[in-house]
């Protein structure tokens, strides 16, 4: 194929495809979707949250998310020599640990989202590590900037900009999430590539912009490009392919969804998500709370005292297959998609549909 899309330079990393499949907790994401990712040259992304057991006490939860960590970055590099990344979302209790454990794990673009990286750069201070943080505005971009610069002077290697159509938790308000129109990637990147305009001046170096949330076809890559992206990051869609670590249940839910379906909820962790309202969601709205037994608290956001449910348990069920007992995250495009491809195919039509774009 004639491959007109351009490369995507994050740092020291150069992918052929500016495709970054996003982490996708708990367990969807692992080596066999990512190592197909990185082998079509898109980036592909390690997700590093609810690996451990959560049956265990601190000690026990911490050494087994951290082995189950090591174990799925080592089975991607087997499978693989392409481009790698690892997931963290700033509230989970032992994010310092598996950051570095990724890090000596050789992984070189960590990507932190659902809390603010003040910290970030001291945690990793290997130079040829390329963080990257995820924000859903320019407010919050030109807050790391602003913190990073004074504190570490060094700049981002990338931000993921998130839009209010993407699946799992998100940066917004409910009540921002029913005008998604206002927010919207066509709104929030020109306004985010404003804000970064003095900071890549006074560091003479570029910081790339991924958009991600909702981009489903070729055109939809070319028009994020076309507005001063770099590339876009995508994770609905690498559900619904053969390489996904997910159980098929879960993919079926994918592909069973009609946009009626797909529905907003308040996660314990204190932020929105998108999910499909299937089963469990349907029985915790009658009876209104699950019993929650939490030897060891894998989010410190999580108030345990009036969550609902524990949502790394139901995350975890419907990874398993259990879907009627657990929560089942996904985009706003999830009910589009109508079969289960190879990771290969996906890219294939993706290429095809950008270079085919007006
Ligand atoms: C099932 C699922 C789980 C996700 N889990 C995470 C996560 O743990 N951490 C994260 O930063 N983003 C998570 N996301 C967001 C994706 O990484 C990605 O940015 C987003 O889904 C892009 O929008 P799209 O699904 O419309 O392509 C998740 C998305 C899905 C669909």
């Amino acid at each position: 194929m004639n491959i007109k899309i351009p490369k995507l330079q994050i740092g020291s990393i150069t992918a052929d495809i500016p495709i970054v499949q996003g982490g996708m907790g708990v367990r969807v994401s692992l080596s066999s979707l990512v190592s197909a990712v990185a082998n079509q040259g898109g980036i592909g992304t390690i997700t590093s949250i609810g690996l451990g057991d959560i049956t265990a006490t601190a000690r026990g939860y911490e050494k087994t998310s951290r082995e189950a960590l090591i174990s799925e970055i080592r089975k991607a590099k087997s499978l693989t020599k392409g481009h790698l990344a690892v997931n963290l979302m700033g509230v989970l209790s032992n994010v310092t640990d598996l950051i570095r454990t990724s890090v000596e794990e050789g992984i070189k673009m960590i990507v932190f989202g659902a809390g603010l990286p003040t910290k970030l750069p001291d945690i990793v201070k290997e130079e040829d590590v390329n963080l990257v943080p995820i924000i859903s505005s320019s407010r919050v971009a030109e807050f790391i900037m602003r913190t990073w610069d004074k504190f570490y002077k060094k700049m981002p290697d990338a931000f993921i900009l998130e839009g209010p159509l993407a699946g799992g938790h998100l940066g917004f308000s409910v009540e921002q999430l029913e005008k998604p129109d206002d927010f919207s990637l066509e709104i929030l990147l020109p306004q985010v590539l404003e804000s970064i305009k003095p900071y890549e001046d006074k560091y003479g170096k570029k910081i790339p912009i991924v958009t991600g949330g909702g981009i489903y076809t070729g055109q939809d890559i070319k028009r994020m490009l076309s507005m001063g992206a770099s590339g876009v990051q995508m994770g609905t869609r690498f559900v619904c392919t053969e390489e996904c670590d997910v159980s098929p249940e879960f993919k079926q839910s994918y592909l069973d969804a009609t946009k009626e379906d797909i529905v907003i909820i308040k996660s314990p962790v204190g932020m929105p998500g998108r999910a499909i309202n299937n089963k469990f969601l349907k029985d915790l709205e009658i009876q209104g709370k699950f019993k929650i037994s939490c030897p060891y608290r894998c989010l410190t956001a999580c108030k345990i005292e009036t969550a609902r449910y524990c949502i790394a348990k139901a995350l975890l069920n419907s990874c398993f297959g259990k879907v009627d007992e657990g929560l089942i995250f996904c985009g706003q495009n999830a009910y589009r998609i109508n079969k289960i491809v190879k990771v290969e195919e996906l890219f294939n039509e993706l290429i095809e549909g950008y270079n085919e774009a007006d």
